[in-house]
């Protein structure tokens, strides 16, 4: 079997350091159970960019090849085409969404650059799986230097309906490019529709069974391949010594009372504004919460250097001083707005020491964190999960209390419910969760994957 070859603009760390972002969270779970070559930036940005060095790195099982990109690559790759433009486009978000044909050709050669500098590495039977939204015409770059291996794409992000993404200048020249892949693989059915609609509706493409795409003289494999987490390797992470140290510090200072947990980048997609509205109106609505239940935000920065970044920042930082204002009492604060990382190990602990795991994107490709939080709880006393609808982790957890995040409304009642829920009912809506995370996990993912792409070849 051939060797697995893995591009990702984030690559690593092996290690639980903290870092978010569930991409580099997947893919350390999969791949340090297949082995291979894991290929993308350093995250450094020099003069040399994509032509200096390949830094390496090689544990028992991956071996880590990173390079960096220019300044002016860092503008119009990474802060323009794929954060200023793709981001808020494929979130639904035209009108976050910056279009700059610089940045367009900027992202473009960054794809082509960073496949002529793979070309060498690449060996006759290696599979190649490509990631996210930052390598869309990846596969054309290397099919351009007749690179013919299996080429696999995931998309970690949601594909929106074609009447959003036509909106992008060029979208069918992108989707076209697309099509070099042989697999293109996403988190939920709907984004695989929608991308199946573009290609037909825009670029004439034909759908040949329910799994395949025809189109611009190629066949390729277009799938939903729900992401999932190491769900019994996090279950152990919530008994580690780094989950119990803070187990033991929250529940002192929580002293009986009930915590929700919302864990999340700094990001427009998440809905942070809408969840802390919220939470006032939980406090408003059901005036018995009060001095009892409190929310913890753990938000750590992402992007922050971009415009809707520091705005979102700015919002929630002005929200949780007028909630906090409001209801404050002498022994007790209502929001605790956290900006920093926690490794998972420590996210696990504040997990399972939490009643209530609220998860309120407004667009969320999968959510990583909805899953963790259900992995994390004790199976004899399991807290509640409220989900947004619109996090693609909704389609596979219809036991979770699944809400409108626009609605403060709904998600202050789903909050109540989950608060007030028995015993009982918190197992078994607990249990068929645990259940299907295990048997649908990040082994199961990867496989399902890799298994229909070396069937290609
Ligand atoms: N994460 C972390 N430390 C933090 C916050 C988040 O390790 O302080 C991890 C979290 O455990 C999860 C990932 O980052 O695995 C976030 O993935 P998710 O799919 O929820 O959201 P994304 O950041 O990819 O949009
Ligand atoms: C999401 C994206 C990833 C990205 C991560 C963190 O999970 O799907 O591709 O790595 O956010 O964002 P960043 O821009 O810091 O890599």
């Amino acid at each position: 079997m051939g060797r697995l070859v893995v591009v990702s603009n984030r690559v690593g760390p092996l290690k639980d350091t903290g870092r978010a972002g569930g991409l580099a969270v997947a893919l350390v779970d999969a791949l340090t159970q297949t082995g291979g070559l894991w290929f993308g930036w350093s995250g450094e940005v020099s003069e040399e960019g994509t032509f200096g060095q390949i830094k390496e790195q090689r544990t028992k099982a991956v071996q880590l090849a990173q390079i960096d990109i220019t300044p002016a690559d860092y503008e119009d790759y990474y802060a323009g085409y794929a954060n200023r433009t793709l981001w808020p486009v494929l979130h639904y978000r035209l009108d976050l969404a910056v279009f700059d044909r610089r940045h367009e050709t900027g992202y473009r050669q960054v794809n082509d650059r960073f496949a002529t500098r793979l070309r060498p590495l690449i060996e006759a039977d290696d599979v190649l799986w490509v990631h996210d939204y930052h390598f869309l015409t990846f596969a054309a770059a290397l099919r351009a230097m007749e690179v013919g291996n299996p080429i696999g794409f995931f998309l970690h992000i949601p594909f929106p309906a074609p009447e959003i993404l036509a909106a992008l200048p060029n979208a069918g020249s992108i989707v076209r490019a697309m099509l070099a892949y042989d697999l293109i693989g996403f988190q939920t059915r709907r984004d695989a529709a929608n991308f199946r609609r573009f290609v037909v509706e825009e670029l004439g493409g034909t759908e040949v069974g329910d799994s395949r795409l025809s189109a611009g003289g190629r066949t390729v494999i277009v799938k939903a391949y729900p992401i999932g987490i190491d769900a019994e390797a996090f279950s152990k992470f919530a008994m580690s010594p780094e989950a119990r140290r803070s187990v033991s510090r929250l529940e002192k200072q929580l002293a009986g009372r009930q915590q929700i947990i919302g864990v999340d980048r700094i990001d427009y997609s998440k809905g942070l504004p809408e969840r802390f509205r919220a939470f006032e109106r939980l406090l408003d609505d059901y005036p018995e919460n009060r001095g009892r239940v409190s929310l913890m935000q753990i938000a750590p920065p992402s992007r922050s250097e971009l415009d809707a970044y520091i705005e979102i920042r700015r919002t929630l930082e002005e929200l949780t001083g007028h909630v906090n204002g409001r209801f404050s009492d002498i022994d007790w604060t209502p929001i605790r707005f956290l900006t920093r990382s926690f490794p998972r190990r420590v996210l696990a602990g504040i997990y399972r020491a939490s009643r209530v795991g609220l998860v309120t994107p407004l667009r969320d490709g999968m959510n990583l964190v909805a899953k963790e939080y259900v992995a994390a709880q004790r199976a004899e006393d399991p807290g509640v999960l409220v989900l947004s609808r619109f996090a693609g982790a909704a389609e596979g957890m219809p036991e979770a209390l699944v809400v409108n995040p626009h609605s403060a409304e709904e998600v202050a009642q789903g909050l109540q419910s989950a608060i007030t829920m028995p015993l009982e009912e918190r197992r078994d809506r607990w249990q068929a969760m645990f259940d299907r995370l295990c048997r649908e996990d990040a082994h199961a993912w990867a496989q399902a994957i890799l298994s229909d792409l070396r069937s290609v070849a």
